[in-house]
């Protein structure tokens, strides 16, 4: 996209940003330039991103995978870190697989499943309305349902998904206020808080998971190091097998059980 005809410089721009914190002020700003259509849209977008507003809700996207993600306000933000998660997912899909994102908030990995083989069939859902929206626009042509968890399916997926990835909310409930102010302050908290130990979320998504899968289908979860245990236990007393993989440059473990 062009850059607008601009009343704010590169210069002062980068100024900016760089005095309200942002630690990579120019990419920032040569990321906001090529977003904003026009003069007024740049001087909004750099006043939100000195605000403090995320980057991506800021420019109304995010970098995901290689693929833009349309990020609404208020939407969780997909973390480079979900990329591993991701790659995980889609390395398991078979020709005319039927998957699933569970807690899909922008649809993001959904977006990626659907990316790498375009003879899947794929619902989606989310129990918030706002990331309800944003993910239908990301998965045109592909189901997004509202609801909680299972409940948001259609009962005819029962036993036939091959590939059901949920990045459930995992964050210990007294964690999330040592989290950084954009995702602390600009998420919805109901997409950041896993309970007690992070993990009841994790629990619901495990106990229901083999009513969904296929014969030998998979359940893809993202965790923290410190949680791989008794995540396991989880997927053990749901009756999946369980598989952990990380990716030590992406600070990411996963955790694939199957049935
Ligand atoms: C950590 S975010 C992950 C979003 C997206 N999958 C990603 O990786 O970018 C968790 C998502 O789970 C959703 N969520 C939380 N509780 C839920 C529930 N009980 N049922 C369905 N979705 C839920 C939140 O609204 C949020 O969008």
């Amino acid at each position: 996209m062009a850059s607008p005809p601009s009343s704010v410089s590169p210069s002062t721009l980068i100024t900016r940003l760089r005095s309200a914190g942002c630690v990579f002020a120019e990419e920032e700003a040569h990321l906001i330039t090529s977003t904003a259509r026009t003069p007024n849209e740049l001087a909004s977008m750099a006043d939100r991103r000195c605000a403090g507003r995320p980057l991506e809700h800021v420019l109304g996207w995010a970098a995901f995978c290689g693929l833009r993600v349309q990020v609404d306000e208020g939407v969780f933000v997909p973390r480079p870190r979900t990329e591993f998660l991701a790659r995980e997912a889609a390395s398991l899909l078979t020709p005319g697989a039927v998957a699933v994102d569970l807690c899909c908030g922008s649809g993001a990995l959904g977006a990626v499943l659907a990316h790498t083989r375009d003879d899947i069939t794929l619902h989606a859902a989310d129990i918030d309305a706002a990331s309800v929206t944003c993910a239908r626009r990301n998965l045109p042509g592909h189901p997004v349902h509202h609801g909680d968890l299972y409940r948001a399916l259609p009962q005819r997926l029962r036993g036939r998904v091959q590939v059901l990835v949920a990045n459930v909310p995992y964050v210990p409930t007294d964690r999330i206020a040592l989290m950084p102010a954009e995702a602390r302050v600009h998420e919805n908290h109901r997409s950041l808080d896993g309970g007690a130990d992070g993990l009841d979320l994790v629990r619901r998504v495990t106990a229901q998971a083999r009513r969904w899968l296929a014969p030998g289908g998979h359940l893809l979860v993202e965790v923290q190091e410190q949680q791989i245990h008794t995540a396991r236990q989880a997927f053990a007393r749901g009756g999946l097998s369980c598989a952990v993989a990380s990716c030590p440059e992406r600070e990411a473990t996963v955790l694939t059980g199957t049935r």
